[in-house]
């Protein structure tokens, strides 16, 4: 009978020992995972910094000419009339380049627009010195 009660009151002890235990485990298991959570989180962060950072001084900038072959040729051959106008009134139409970039950057109608993800703001600048000096 003492013998029972002793080992019941043993049993009771462990139980409690044990799951003290497990929610210890447990408690590290989530400080743990949220480590590498955060961990995970700060290493995309830096490769996102670090694209960004390769975009800005993309060492791969496409020329005004091959930008032009590229992406305008299609439409506008050699800067001759096709599916698009002739580009030999562009002084006019757009006597500052800030004019013509915004027009280039937002599209025209047919024309596909060239957001940031195509064309970095210096081989934008690169394709309106190439237009500017095109004469069709
Ligand atoms: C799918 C055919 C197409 C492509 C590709 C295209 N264009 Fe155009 N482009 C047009 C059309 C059509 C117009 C006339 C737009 C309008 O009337 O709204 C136009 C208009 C223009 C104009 C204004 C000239 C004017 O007289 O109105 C410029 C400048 C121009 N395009 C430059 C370019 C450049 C630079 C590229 C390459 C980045 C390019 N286009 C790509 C079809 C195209």
């Amino acid at each position: 009978m003492n013998q029972k009660v002793k080992l019941s009151g043993q049993f009771c002890y462990d139980t409690v020992g044990t799951l003290r235990l497990a929610a210890a485990a447990a408690g590290a298991l989530v400080i743990l995972t949220s480590c590498s959570m955060s961990e995970e989180v700060r290493r995309i962060e830096q490769v996102r910094q670090l694209q960004q950072r390769r975009n800005l001084s993309n060492p791969t900038d496409l020329t005004g000419q091959q930008i032009f072959i590229r992406s305008c040729n299609t439409c506008h051959p050699g800067g001759e009339e096709g599916m698009g106008p002739a580009l030999n009134h562009l002084a006019k139409l757009f006597p500052s380049d800030e004019a013509l970039k915004k027009f280039l950057r937002s599209g025209s109608g047919m024309m596909p627009a060239q957001p940031k993800e195509v064309l970095n703001d210096r081989e934008l600048e690169s394709l309106v010195t190439y237009l500017r000096a095109l004469n069709p």
